[in-house]
This record gives structure tokens, sequence and C-alpha cells, in this order.
């Protein structure tokens, strides 16, 4: 079964798999429960922490990797992109992990491949294995989702992660506040999930949070001219006197890679309050349980 998204995840879904990646944390035992099986890592968009640790994961549940970046396949030579998936389909992996820049591009795949597919990010539409980290993180520092007041401040217009995390806090009554500049946050992203709320005042959006998750300014897929990065960490920039708004115990999130100066201080992204390789670390759990899930016997 294919991992697309979690907007179309299950409750019960998303709780197993969270349930299970707890088992994977503090070890870095090397498990059979994936052995005999190939994993096939397809990359179009650049990624250090999602292939990695996808890549990881698999190997510590026995899988066999592959790994391929566009760069490296033959889409650069024309080959279109269903071909290149029926190509690495015929080669029988038991799943095909996949990037690529156009939303709803692994939903059109999953459609025509009998491989199952599990989405790494498509364009501004969804991460869902980063909300799941994400949420394996959160529940780390607080007992459950519901009620948290979750900030998500960034370029929230062009972010999957955003998306990703909006579907999953709403379904556990998380009470979600998205916070940018108005070129990055439209006032439709309200309606994406009950309990969302929109605010161009980062103060207002930390005032009592519980999670406060900043977003990297993602000039890749902007058109509109970027503002100066210091106009920008001026007035969307985490500081340690933010903090100060938020609850005692806050947690500082960033799916990175991070930009320091641009939209969080080194202060803060280094501080206690900071949970950023936390995240990273739960990156292998929650995708070894994704993994399982997706491949297992
Ligand atoms: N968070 C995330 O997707 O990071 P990478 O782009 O490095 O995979």
């Amino acid at each position: 079964m294919s991992l697309l998204g979690i907007e179309n995840l299950a409750r019960p879904e998303i709780e197993a798999i969270l349930n299970r990646a707890k088992d994977f944390q503090n070890s870095t035992a090397k498990l059979d429960t994936l052995r005999n099986r190939l994993l096939v890592n397809l990359f179009f968009e650049n990624s250090t922490r999602t292939r990695t640790s996808f890549e990881i994961a698999a190997k510590r549940l026995g899988a066999d990797t592959i790994s391929i970046t566009a760069s490296a396949s033959s889409t650069s030579k024309g080959e279109s992109l269903v071909d290149t998936l029926n190509t690495l389909g015929a080669m029988r992996p038991h799943a095909i992990v996949m990037r690529h820049a156009a939303s709803g591009a692994p939903h059109f795949l999953a459609r025509y491949l009998p491989t199952p597919i599990i989405n790494a990010g498509d364009g501004t539409h969804e991460h869902p294995t980063q909300a799941l980290l994400d949420a394996r993180t959160i529940l780390d520092n607080r007992p459950s989702l519901e009620g948290l007041r979750v900030a998500i401040i960034g370029d929230i217009a062009h972010s999957r992660v955003a998306r990703s995390n909006v579907h999953l806090l709403s379904k556990f009554g998380a009470n979600v506040v998205l916070c940018g500049p108005a070129p990055l946050l439209p006032p439709q992203l309200a309606k994406l999930a009950p309990d969302v709320s929109l605010t161009y005042d980062i103060r207002e959006a930390i005032q009592d949070a519980d999670v406060i998750m900043m977003l990297r300014v993602q000039l890749e897929r902007q058109h509109e001219t970027p503002f100066p990065p210091g106009d920008y960490f001026k007035f969307y920039g985490l500081r340690p006197d933010h903090l100060l708004l938020a609850k005692p115990d806050v947690i500082v999130m960033h799916p990175g890679p991070i930009n320091r100066g641009r939209e969080i201080s080194s202060e803060v992204a280094d501080s206690k309050r900071s949970v950023i390789l936390n995240q990273v670390e739960n990156g292998i759990a929650v995708r070894m349980a994704v993994l399982e899930r997706v491949m297992g016997a």
C-alpha cells in the first residue's frame, strides 16, 4: 500500500505508525524484517535528511537500497517520468520512495504502477513522513496533540511540510496558527482544515504557543521578488525574545535545512528549546515504521 499523503490517512493508521516508531527510537540495531526486499530511492529534488534517513531506515530493517538522483537518471536524456518509473518497476523493487517538484506526481504514478510509492515530498503539496516525524517529536515532549497551540511560521504558501502538518495536527485536535508575510500566506489556507487560523503578526502567532514550527523560505518555488534576508528576519525571524511570549516549555521545530539569520537566529536554533536534531533522529524511526508497513510481508 502506498503512502501518498496525510490528508487521506485515517487517524488509527497515523497512530499505528507513531506507536511503532517509538519501538525504533534510541536503537541502531540491525534487524532482518525486510531481508530480501529492495527499496528504490528516487529523488528529483535535493535532499539531505529525507533521502539519507529513508536509506538508513531501510538498511536497519535489513532491506537492500538503491538511490537515484535526477541528474543521474535518464530523465535528463528526455525519458518521461512514467517511462522512468515503469523501468524501475520492471526491476521489481518492493517500494519506491519518490521526491518530485510537481505536486501530485507520486499520486499520478501510483495509479499506473503496481509498486507501492512513498511520497518524500511533492512540490508544494505534501511531505507525509515529515509530518509523522514532527508528530512523533511533539509527542516525545507532550502527552497528546489534543488542544495544543502550534504556530507554523514562514513561507506557508510553498510549504508541503505545512500542509501535511496542518492535516495531521487537525485530525488530532490541535489548534494550528499559520503565520507569514501576506504574499506567502494566502487566505484560502485557513480552509485546509478545521481549527486553523491565520495571522501576519509573529508575536500574535507565538503567544501561548506549545510548539513553534519555523519554515524555510523556499526561494526555488517563489516567482515573486523575494524579501531581502535582513528584512525577512526583522519581521518573521525567530529570536530569543519571542520565546518569552510562548509557554515556558515551548519547543522549537524546523524541518531543515535551516537558514540561520533568515528564518531563525542561531541563539534559538541551538537553544535548549530547540528539538531540531530530535526531529532528524525521529526521521529514521518513523521511516522504519513506514517502510515496515509498506514493504513488510
Ligand atoms: N526536511 C526535509 O525534507 O529535508 P531534506 O530536504 O534535506 O530532505
